[in-house]
């Protein structure tokens, strides 16, 4: 079975966030999986080619939106060997940033450039490249959204097509003028279609078209059922919630591994000797400004600084955090919104010594934040998954996370009212709502589990080894590209163990048993019932 990912981001050749984690992690374990062969689809971003200096031209396309383009393919050493083919039009793609201008806006032309890599991947679907076809094409996020579409303009039915949706906050919705240039003819820009509050809407249009619809935790497929986080499209997703299903992510074990991470030195350490986790501690204060000091609880926050984060209301949280307890410290890594970056960056003024603040995107010192804390606050106002707290979890680093999406199905917490000792099977603290006072007696109720070392030690354990690796998530998507695989596939690779007593494949039961936690507690007519539009 050949899968074509299409995607904005792949770590290491291009991230802003987990989006670029999420499909190398993905793509990397399905290689190696047998019985699939998957390649990602990308833009060749200013640096990318320097990353893949074997990549070779396989294709030019002459009609592509924005204008002509070549088609290059290298197999990424990074990423196991996974083969990347890059969609290059210099015009288009070899800027400073992938989304947006030096200012932070938005770059004018971005329907442009992904409905060009969504034509390209429509082309590779068509066979007019002298590459395979294949015979799934996984379109990530709203960049990919009008491959779907597209597949079905072209009439490409033995191509099947999944969506998955990383976040539903971003839609890539433009002017209904872009449909012209962007080949989507008019029958397809109504309510029914692509359209949306009079504009043409790029996830709508994958929402609609693809044949199947994943979300990338339980959690969150039930939530976008809602009007609080189905972000207007609550509706269309309730009258397709039999094709959405949750396949929720993993980690990459390898890149995120306390034991051999190159980013650590020669300070690595594991679950089973930490003594090199104290080390970490006292280099991250020595990087951050703080007071040396290994017995200081240090919490660490590392993420976008945005309101889906909840940076404004972590901004004050940890303020009265620093005045409530003496001893705590504070460091924060991230990058967003311009006035969220200037208030924190004013906090180490406030707290000498006790508050580091470190504005910008650097992966190196994302490794060094998680082997360095005790702590990571990581509060969301919505959460598809979040990887960053399994980061955390990995370096024995305690999350203090909110009790949405991802975050809900993969930390693990007894409750408060449960007792300190129960939460020696815990790996986190869960706080609910949007307020400072819950974020902040959070964070208290951490550093009181922290003060009792065995609890803390248990906790550190068993965090450390809860195994969330992609190898244990990928098969799952095996499973379902095999439950919609076309029939010209089935014929080829059927074996008789995947075929009930009834002739059909029971390989489509496991995927239902996959989606069930969707509707543990209630019944498929009640989500449809409370979804409204
Ligand atoms: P989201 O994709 O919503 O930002 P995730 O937690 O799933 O949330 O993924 C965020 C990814 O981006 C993680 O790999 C995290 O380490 C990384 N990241 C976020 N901010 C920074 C930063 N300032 N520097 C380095 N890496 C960052
Ligand atoms: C998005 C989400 C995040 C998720 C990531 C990878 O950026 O905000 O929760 O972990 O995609 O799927």
């Amino acid at each position: 079975m050949k899968i074509l990912a299409v995607t904005s981001e792949a770590f290491p050749l291009a991230k802003t966030g987990g989006l670029g984690d999420a499909v190398s992690g993905m793509a990397r374990a399905l290689h190696a999986a047998p019985g699939a062969s998957i390649g990602i689809l990308m833009p060749a971003y200013r640096g990318v080619l320097e990353q893949l200096p074997n990549a070779r031209e396989v294709a030019r396309f002459t009609d592509l939106p924005g204008g002509p383009a070549r088609l290059l393919m290298a197999p990424c050493a990074a990423l196991g060997g996974v083969p990347v083919l890059l969609l290059q039009n210099d015009a288009l793609y070899d800027r400073d940033h992938l989304y947006v201008d030096a200012s932070g806006r938005e770059f004018a032309d971005n329907p442009l450039r992904f409905g060009a890599l969504a034509h390209a991947a429509v082309q590779i679907a068509a066979g007019r490249t002298r590459l395979p076809r294949p015979d799934i094409v996984h379109a990530h996020d709203w960049h990919a959204g009008l491959v779907p579409l597209l597949l079905r303009e072209a009439g490409l039915h033995d191509v099947k097509s999944v969506l998955t949706i990383h976040n539903m906050a971003f839609q890539g919705v433009y002017d209904m003028d872009w449909a012209e240039s962007l080949g989507v003819p008019e029958k397809y820009l109504t309510w029914d279609g692509a359209e949306f509050w009079g504009k043409l809407s790029f996830m709508k249009a994958g929402l609609r078209y693809a044949d199947r619809i994943t979300t990338v935790s339980y959690t969150y497929a039930r939530e976008i059922l809602t009007e609080r986080f189905g972000c207007g499209l609550q509706g269309l997703l309730a009258a397709r919630q039999h094709e959405l299903l949750p396949v929720p992510n993993g980690i990459d074990a390898r890149e995120w591994d306390p034991a051999t991470d190159p980013h650590l030195g020669i300070y690595r350490y594991s679950a089973g000797e930490m003594a090199n986790k104290s080390r970490n501690k006292c280099e991250l204060q020595r990087r951050f400004g703080l007071n040396i000091d290994s017995n200081a609880p240090l919490l660490v926050m590392g993420s976008r600084l945005t309101h889906q984060k909840m940076a404004d209301v972590a901004l004050h949280a940890v303020q009265r955090a620093l005045d409530d307890h003496p001893e705590l410290q504070v460091a924060v890594l991230g990058q967003g919104e311009h006035a969220l970056e200037q208030e924190f960056q004013r906090l180490p003024h406030r707290y000498p010594g006790r508050c580091g603040v470190r504005i910008g995107f650097d992966e190196d010192a994302a490794h060094k934040l998680h082997a360095g804390a005790d702590m990571l606050l990581h509060g969301s106002r919505f959460e598809p998954f979040g990887l960053t707290p399994l980061y955390a979890m990995r370096y024995g680093t305690i999350p203090i996370g909110s009790c949405v999406g991802g975050m809900a199905d993969t930390i693990s917490d007894m409750g408060a009212s449960a007792g300190r000792d129960a939460m020696r099977s815990a790996t986190g603290v869960l706080f609910d709502g949007e307020t400072v006072d819950a974020m902040a007696a959070a964070i208290t109720r951490t550093l009181g589990l922290y003060r009792r070392p065995e609890i803390w030690r248990a906790m550190q354990h068993r965090a450390m080894s809860t195994d969330f690796s992609w190898e244990r998530a990928a098969p799952l998507y095996l499973t379902l590209y095999r439950s919609i695989q076309p029939p010209r596939v089935v014929a080829e690779s059927i074996t008789p163990s995947d075929v009930t007593a009834h002739g059909r494949p029971s390989l489509l039961d496991q995927v239902s048993a996959a989606a069930r936690p969707l509707l543990t507690g209630t019944s498929a007519g009640t989500l449809a019932a409370g979804a409204g539009d």
